[in-house]
């Protein structure tokens, strides 16, 4: 089992299957970005071996992300892998939402269980100038073309950002009211490799909850410690919400996630600074032992939490599309 110091057993991987993205949201890379080259990515024959192992140590559920994991070529292949894996319980995608009119119904045949889509606003002028792209149209469509499909609920994530689109939070929160979609507000995070972040763009995830309370009241609902997400329902029973503090409040201390990047390396944090290459691994003739070595050297270096508030705090030098959300 991959337990750390400080007892956290993992149970969740998000991995990411490109670096590339047909978006260049500003909070999370720059226009002119260098992407990977395309024999640096994980095959998918070698993120099932990884998720295999990953699954033998105690993992649970992975997410796939990217950059956009729609983005890669055929990547319902790798879910139908993925879902095959017995033990997983669990295979889900975060996107932007732009190809899913073309790929819903494939990832539903395929065995997702879950999806999340990134929109942050619903005006397209906004639209252009968080994403520089102008898209808002094509994501809306994905977001109807998964409900279709029979996604449910389907997350949306939307990453608040004063003065950018925070005056569109009531609006989000209606949207969780008369769609089968459940909101979560993200705090803003230092991702973007110094570009756009800075303190005061942060709203944090209190002042969220008090103006989403002022349109409808809300009521708590349980909260699983290891999900990132606090959970309120509208005292009507119409509509759930979430908030991700990630900044104002960070929860990890009850962190059970790892990471894989998209040429893969483990990360045991997304502010973490060091990388655990397990493709030399792979590409060196390694066991699944010697794999899941380096599964248990992550974990075992994994740290108590992020320093963002904190004097001392360093960016990783990845930025978020490299990362993996
Ligand atoms: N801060 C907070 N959330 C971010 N995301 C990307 N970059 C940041 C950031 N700097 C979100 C995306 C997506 C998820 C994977 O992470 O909007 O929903
Ligand atoms: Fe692409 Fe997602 Fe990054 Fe936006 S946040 S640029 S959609 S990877």
């Amino acid at each position: 089992m991959l337990v750390d110091r400080f007892g956290r057993r993992a149970r969740k991987l998000r991995i990411s299957v490109t670096d590339r993205c047909n978006f260049r949201c500003v909070y999370c890379m720059p226009e002119d970005v260098a992407f990977m080259d395309r024999e640096e990515l994980l095959t998918f024959e070698e993120i099932e071996r990884v998720t295999r192992v990953a699954v033998r140590l105690g993992i649970e559920k992975v997410r796939l992300t990217g950059g956009e994991p729609l983005a890669r070529r055929d990547v319902e292949r790798l879910v139908e892998r993925l879902a095959a894996i017995p033990g997983l319980r669990s295979v889900s995608m975060t996107t932007n939402g732009y190809f899913l009119p073309a790929k819903a119904a494939a990832l539903k045949r395929a065995g997702l269980n879950g999806l999340n889509i990134s929109l942050d606003t619903l005006d397209p002028d906004r639209f252009l100038l968080l994403t520089r792209r102008d898209y808002l149209r094509e994501v809306l469509a994905g977001l109807d073309a998964a409900l279709a499909a029979g996604f449910a609920p389907i997350k949306v994530n939307m990453v608040v950002m004063r003065g950018y689109n925070d005056d569109e939070v009531e609006t989000f929160a209606l949207l969780a009211r008369t769609r089968p979609l459940v909101v979560r507000f993200i705090e803003f995070m230092p991702l973007d490799n110094g570009n756009v972040w800075n303190e005061r763009l942060v709203v944090p995830a209190r002042e969220i909850i008090e103006r989403i309370a002022s349109v409808a009241p809300l009521e708590p609902l349980e909260h699983d410690p290891s999900e990132p997400a606090r959970r309120w329902r509208f005292r009507d029973g119409q509509g759930e919400i979430g908030v991700i503090a990630s900044v104002t409040e960070p929860f990890c201390a009850h962190c059970d996630r790892l990471r894989l990047t998209a040429d893969g390396k483990i990360r045991n944090c997304l502010f973490g600074l060091d990388e655990y290459d397990v493709r030399a691994v792979l590409r060196g003739g390694g066991s699944d032992e010697d794999i899941a070595a380096v599964f248990q050297e992550a974990v075992a270096n994994k740290w108590a939490g992020h320093l963002i508030n904190r004097a001392g705090f360093v960016k990783p030098e990845r930025t978020m599309h490299a990362i993996g959300g």
